[in-house]
């Protein structure tokens, strides 16, 4: 078997084209233009060139972004202070602080300080726990973008079995929950899962986002299994590559995303459907009469 190549940057570049459209509307209608502020606190290079790739997703399609650069010295009173007032500034639909954060800031304080209708990101409690108990405002980017890869690929979830490998909150826990919610029977295997392999060869769809470069071997993989891989590794040639052993798990796989070009672009665009979603949603309750169709 060789499996069918995902194409993430073609179904990313489907998605963005709808944009326009959705902005223009808002323009015409309401003279709402989606704004979205970036908050980055330090030098991380890897940070800077997120939010860079972030902000230049946005001026493709029409969204206003606002970056504050902030220093790693900022206190975290002021650090509160400034999302509070992104929170109240109506040009803003939406509200990221690009993770991670400097030790002396508590990261789960300044989530918790975002407001729930501005975090695009997904990753409020009030988000975090809608995906436990249903009413998610924004669903976080990276599992949301693997379900609509899956959703454009036509790939059945519900029923199907389930392995994510990786546990983290940004990924392996929100993305076994929205499987869950879909009605798929999730498994999720971690650092100190014993014999991964054991999991794993049960998968009909296998969601890998560990961080390991080769984790997933062929052996690892059932025939006909559906792969997708989260992992973004830079090895020390420069090379970037999954967390999957892409060539040898492809003649076994029926579909399988690559590195570059799988997960990673549809991780942004669900960033851009989010903030124009919840400029939408703003709206839609500020002019009563105005709804559109995504909502
Ligand atoms: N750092 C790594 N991934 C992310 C993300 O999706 N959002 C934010 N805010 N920070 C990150």
């Amino acid at each position: 078997m060789t499996a069918r190549i995902i194409d993430g940057r073609a179904c990313a570049a489907q998605l963005r084209a709808e944009y326009p459209t959705r902005i223009r509307s808002l323009h015409e209608q309401a003279g709402v233009t989606p704004g979205l502020a970036v908050l980055l606190v330090g030098d991380d290079p890897a940070s800077a060139v997120y939010v860079s790739n972030k902000v230049r997703a946005c001026d493709a399609v029409g969204i206003r972004s606002f970056t504050f650069c902030l220093p790693t010295t900022i206190t975290h009173a002021e650090l509160l202070g400034r999302i509070v007032e992104l929170n109240n500034d109506d040009r803003i639909h939406g509200v990221l602080v690009q993770l991670p954060l400097p030790p002396h800031i508590d990261m789960r304080e300044v989530l918790a300080t975002i407001a729930v209708d501005k975090d695009v990101d997904g990753f409020h409690l009030y988000n975090v726990g809608g995906l436990v108990t249903g009413g998610t405002v924004f669903s976080p980017c990276t599992p949301y973008g693997v379900v609509k890869l899956l959703e454009s690929e036509a790939i059945p979830i519900e029923g199907q079995n389930v392995v994510v490998v990786g546990a983290s909150n940004i990924v392996g826990k929100p993305m076994a929950l929205m499987l869950m919610a879909r009605n798929a029977t999730v498994a999720i295997c971690h650092a100190k899962t014993r014999d991964l392999a054991q999991f794993t060869i049960l998968a009909d769809i296998l969601v890998v986002a560990a961080g390991v470069p080769n984790l997933i071997l062929p052996q690892m993989v059932k025939t006909g299994a559906v792969v997708i891989d989260v992992g973004i590794n830079r090895l020390p040639d420069g090379r970037i590559v999954g967390d999957v052993d892409f060539e040898g798990v492809a003649k076994k796989a029926s579909a399988i995303t690559p590195v570059p070009g799988g997960v990673g672009p549809m991780t942004v665009t669900m960033l851009l459907d989010n903030t124009i979603r919840s400029a939408e949603r703003m709206t839609a309750a500020a002019v009563g009469l105005w709804r559109p169709s995504s909502l």
